[in-house]
């Protein structure tokens, strides 16, 4: 049986992405629509019949004679901007490699491999919608998170040819659904330091995402005393510090402030308001609500020395304790292509942890080069890819 050609798909994958450095592919944006078009056709030469359902996932099923019963695969489509060609397209390649070397073979039960629209977050700043409409855990208030153009998703997928009324039906059903797995770049730099090319991931963090608006007072930067200034950016930038400094005395806890757009953002005026996110992760619910509270005493103190501050909590995701039967079925895949199987904490989000509302779930986790991720120089090596789809592959074929 031939080899699927991984890496050349990886490097055509990738070409469907705003101008470089990197891929930048956005959720419902034309770039997406063209990887649709790609994924598809590759979909089908791998013998799975394909659909495009209303939340923007990309299902190709492997049809089993005689079951029901769904494994599903997947990762994700979008992109970070100026990210790199592993994070989510690795998943949704290696799955799709794995079916291709399985065309000939008849499972037990059917294979849905799903490469979800977004996980990111990075168009509309709220994320997982897909995998939550699978897993029938969609939320619909989740349609009107807009981008900056003030696009809401309903509105974008309505444009994109998709019917949001419907995303509900997507809903599957708990009682087929054997489980789901998903391989990805491991995005850090444990299996490197272990000189491993594969890992399992024990349990994934959960998120939760703050949009903080602070409005000050413009002025004229050079008459303006400085002990009279309300300068925004100024109390932006105590929440920068407060989220570095907490996150870094705080076990089990990464945080940062990744966006921050500022007005009127000119070389001499005092800047008026500051619009910043904060995210905040740690697999521990609790650990997370204490960071939430001392974040809202620093909110308290700045609205105290005169600032207008909102805080609003935009986005959560609570974390994940992995399936340990599919743990130990990947572990003993791993085993067989003799390599040490070694657990992972992932510090990353993933489609896996909405898929958990509807089956167990299990990851696989591929070495990352430096453990550089979320950056145009992210890298995989070959060898270790072939390693993982030879994993996934077995995974697949002793599932039951
Ligand atoms: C996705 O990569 C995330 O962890 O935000
Ligand atoms: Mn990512
Ligand atoms: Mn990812």
């Amino acid at each position: 049986m031939n080899d699927a050609p991984l890496f050349d798909w990886l490097e055509t994958a990738a070409r469907f992405s705003l101008p470089g450095p990197g891929v930048s592919r956005f959720f419902l944006t034309e770039e997406h629509r063209q990887l649709i078009v790609y994924l598809r056709s590759l979909m089908v030469e791998c013998g799975l019949r394909t659909h495009l359902d209303d939340a923007g996932n990309l299902v190709g099923r492997k049809i089993s004679n005689g079951s029901d019963n769904v494994l599903y695969i997947g990762s994700h489509q979008d992109t970070v901007p100026n990210g790199g060609r592993f994070d989510g397209m690795l998943g949704i390649l290696l799955a799709l490699s794995a079916v291709y070397e399985l065309r000939d073979i008849n499972l037990p039960f059917n294979v849905e491999v799903v490469a979800f629209g977004d996980e990111e977050g990075t168009r509309f700043n709220s994320t997982l919608l897909g995998s939550k409409a699978l897993s029938g855990i969609f939320d619909e208030s989740a349609l009107s998170a807009r981008d900056e153009q003030g696009m809401s998703i309903a509105e974008a997928l309505h444009d994109f040819g998709l019917n949001p009324e419907k995303i509900p039906s997507i809903a599957r059903d708990q009682k087929n659904a054997l489980g789901y797995i998903e391989a990805h770049i491991e995005q850090g730099p444990v299996l490197e330091n272990q000189n491993l090319p594969v890992g399992v991931v024990s349990s994934i963090t959960g998120i939760e995402r703050h949009a903080v608006s602070i409005k000050g007072q413009a002025g004229h930067a050079g008459t303006v005393p400085m002990h009279l200034r309300k300068d925004a950016l100024v109390a932006a930038s105590f929440y920068v510090q407060w989220v570095d400094t907490y996150c870094k005395e705080t076990e089990d806890m990464t945080g940062v402030v990744g966006k921050i757009e500022i007005r009127p953002n000119s070389v001499n005026v005092i800047p008026e308001s500051a619009n910043i996110t904060i995210e905040l992760r740690s697999p521990y619910k609790d650990v997370r609500l204490r960071a939430r509270k001392a974040l809202s005493m620093l909110t308290s103190r700045l609205v105290d020395a005169g600032f207008a501050v909102n805080s609003e909590l935009i986005y959560g995701q609570e974390g994940l304790i992995c399936d340990d039967v599919l743990v130990q079925k990947l572990e003993a895949a791993i085993q067989k292509e003799n390599i040490p199987p070694v657990k992972i904490y992932s510090g990353a989000g993933h489609d896996a942890l909405a898929m958990a509302a509807l089956c167990p779930v299990a990851m696989l986790f591929v070495r990352c080069k430096d453990g550089l991720s979320h950056h145009h120089e992210e890298s995989v090596d070959i060898n270790d890819a072939i390693a993982a789809k030879r994993v996934l592959k077995r995974f697949i074929r002793d599932f039951i």
